[in-house]
């Protein structure tokens, strides 16, 4: 495995690779990330993951310098994968000086994570961008855990003639249905009982869907009842919306839904979604 962080070493390593998986990340990995390792290097033979804390995408009252970070660790980890190289450059290699180019979806601003978060997917769509740029991987893989980050990816890539293609995989849970995320590490013990509520919650509205509920507002209802056992549990939004457009529907049609939530706990913010087929 080499360990890269400059976009020269970064080119000159990808140049002799004809078939290349990429797995965007943040770091702090956990299973969630090492499925779309394993689903790449399966299905591409050679991967690269990068690991870039990537400002631009949090909001100046956000988590951005409490991020947690463990590059030591997640090397190890995608040693263990065999992944073939590990892109880690600094906030200077990706944002130097007069830096001032950024890929905008306004549309993605309007609604769920877009608009609880205004320029956050502007600043994920630029570092995808800059990534897949430097790296020009043949696939990258990306977890349907960010649903919203998914569709403005391939938005991006399309809009754009990226030439790669874009892979969604399923969320990984642990044993008791939280969905893994780096910021689980911020809840406490007493957090972290409390937080499979939400998947239940999820899974109260989907067992209702395949009852033949197809009424949004009383799916919703329904999630939302399930999440009200739990006071701790604030919701920021609940949201069932068109799979693809991720427009807000009123009745399920043929398409499904994409049933997502964004929830406080104490002062960590937590998000999860089902896809409704
Ligand atoms: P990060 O949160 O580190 O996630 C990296 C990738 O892992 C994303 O595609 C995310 O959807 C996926 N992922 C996270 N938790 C998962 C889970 N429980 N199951 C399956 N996949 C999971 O998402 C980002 O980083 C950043 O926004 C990034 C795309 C790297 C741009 O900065």
């Amino acid at each position: 495995m080499q360990l890269i962080t400059t976009i020269a070493a970064m080119r000159t390593a990808r140049a002799d690779v004809a078939n290349l998986g990429f797995v965007p990340t943040m770091g702090y990995l956990h299973e969630g990330h090492l499925s779309l390792v394993r689903r790449a290097k399966a299905e591409c033979g050679c991967v690269a993951v990068s690991i870039f804390v990537n400002p631009t995408q949090f909001r100046p009252n956000e988590d951005f310098g409490r991020y947690p970070r463990d590059l030591e660790r997640d090397l190890a980890l995608l040693a263990a994968e065999a992944v073939d190289f590990v892109f880690a450059p600094d906030a200077a290699a990706i944002y130097p000086e007069g830096f001032g180019t950024y890929v905008v979806l306004p549309a993605a601003d309007e609604f769920l994570e877009g608009a609880a978060r205004p320029n956050h997917f502007r600043g994920v769509a630029t570092v995808v961008c800059k990534l897949f740029n430097i790296v020009q991987p043949t696939r990258a893989y990306f977890g349907q855990k960010d649903a919203q980050q998914s569709v403005v990816v391939r938005q991006m890539v399309r809009d754009l003639n990226v030439p790669t293609e874009v892979v969604v995989a399923p969320t990984v849970r642990e044993a008791d249905g939280l969905a893994m995320s780096s910021r689980n590490s911020y809840l406490s013990p007493a957090e972290r009982a409390i937080a499979p509520t939400i998947y239940q919650a999820l899974v109260a509205a989907q067992a209702c869907y395949q009852a033949g509920e197809r009424d949004a507002a009383t799916l919703k209802a329904t999630l939302s009842a399930r999440l009200a056992a739990e006071p701790a549990l604030q919701p920021e939004y609940i949201s069932a919306a068109d799979p693809l457009t991720l427009h807000e529907l009123t009745t399920i049609g043929p398409q499904g839904a994409l049933l997502s939530l964004a929830v406080r706990l104490g002062s960590v913010r937590l998000i999860d979604n089902l896809l409704l087929v």
